[in-house]
């Protein structure tokens, strides 16, 4: 038996292409796994058929539906695909977003970047809560998971609207486990850092990868797996105690104080509090 037997789960920006999963395509195949009827959305063209008809050959139970976020009764005809399909929905992982390259530091920053950034990743995410929250609370209560970043919770000299906009993220999933945690709903935000996907593995600098790794308290960056691992755990009724919470997902990245790796890169260092005595 599964660690979600039973229940349906919505999942944004999820796919899969030749290259593998993202966060929400490895999430969708694990939450299947774990019993879940999976609905599996995204942009048209961008793989979510190709990852439904993969869990399905896997002997899964997937949807896959065409969702611009940025569209309200897209929003609600997604949701409405999914209690059509599968009886109901239990859980919403909210994980679709854009980060355009346009998104500079505040001087230089054009309003349609902010704009399209708004309307995607936040007021995508609360339109697809504002949709299912009914229907979960009718299922008797449920998980809704948002995914932010680790952006949301320290500056950067670009991604301003990026950031802001995963900010604002963790602050609706307080709202939301305010508003309806007394009829079973659950709402948490998990805040990735540097997660190595396919696309991350393609297209960033390996010298940013290697920096990252560098300041990462840790042997290894993120995987999608490690992400969807505690969506997974959100998702289940193992995490009822949390609610309204923000999880670091960042393998401890932002635990430490900003000076602790650069000053370890320079060979064991001590405070000199441990010297022996001249
Ligand atoms: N990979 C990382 O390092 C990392 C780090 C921190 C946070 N995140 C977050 O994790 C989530 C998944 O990221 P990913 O790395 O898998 O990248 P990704 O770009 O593959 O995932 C984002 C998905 O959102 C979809 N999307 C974009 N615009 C949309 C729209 N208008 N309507 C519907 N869907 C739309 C994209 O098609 C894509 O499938 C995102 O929220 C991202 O911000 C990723």
């Amino acid at each position: 038996m599964g660690r979600i037997e039973g229940k349906v789960a919505l999942i944004t920006g999820a796919n899969l292409r030749d290259d593998g999963g993202n966060i929400g395509g490895v999430t969708a195949m694990l939450l299947a796994r774990e019993g879940a009827s999976v609905v599996v959305t995204d942009l048209p063209g961008r793989g979510a058929d190709r990852l439904a008809a993969q869990i399905t050959a896997q002997g899964g139970r997937a949807l896959a539906v065409d969702l611009d976020l940025r569209d309200e009764d897209q929003c609600r005809a997604a949701v409405e695909a999914a209690v059509a399909e599968f009886g109901g929905l239990d859980i919403l992982h909210n994980n679709g977003a854009v980060s355009p390259e346009a998104d500079n530091d505040v001087a230089t920053l054009e309003r349609d970047v902010w704009d399209l950034v708004m309307d995607v990743n936040v007021r995508g995410a609360m339109l697809m809560t504002k949709h299912a929250i009914p229907h979960i609370i009718a299922r008797g209560g449920g998980s809704v998971i948002n995914t932010a970043s680790i952006t949301a919770l320290r500056g950067d000299v670009i991604h301003t609207t990026y950031g802001v906009a995963k900010a604002a993220l963790c602050t609706l999933g307080m709202h939301v486990a305010s508003q309806y945690g007394g009829q079973g709903v659950r709402c948490n935000t998990i805040c990735p850092g540097l997660t190595l996907t396919p696309a991350a593995l393609r297209d960033l600098p390996q010298g940013l990868i290697d920096t990252m790794g560098g300041l990462t308290p840790a042997p290894a960056l993120s995987t999608p797996e490690d992400q969807a691992n505690v969506v997974l755990f959100l998702a289940s009724d193992e995490s009822r105690a949390f609610n309204g919470q923000v999880l670091t997902t960042d393998h401890g990245m932002l635990s430490q104080q900003p000076w602790v790796s650069a000053f370890l890169a320079m060979g064991s260092p001590t405070y000199g509090n441990d010297k022996p005595d001249a």
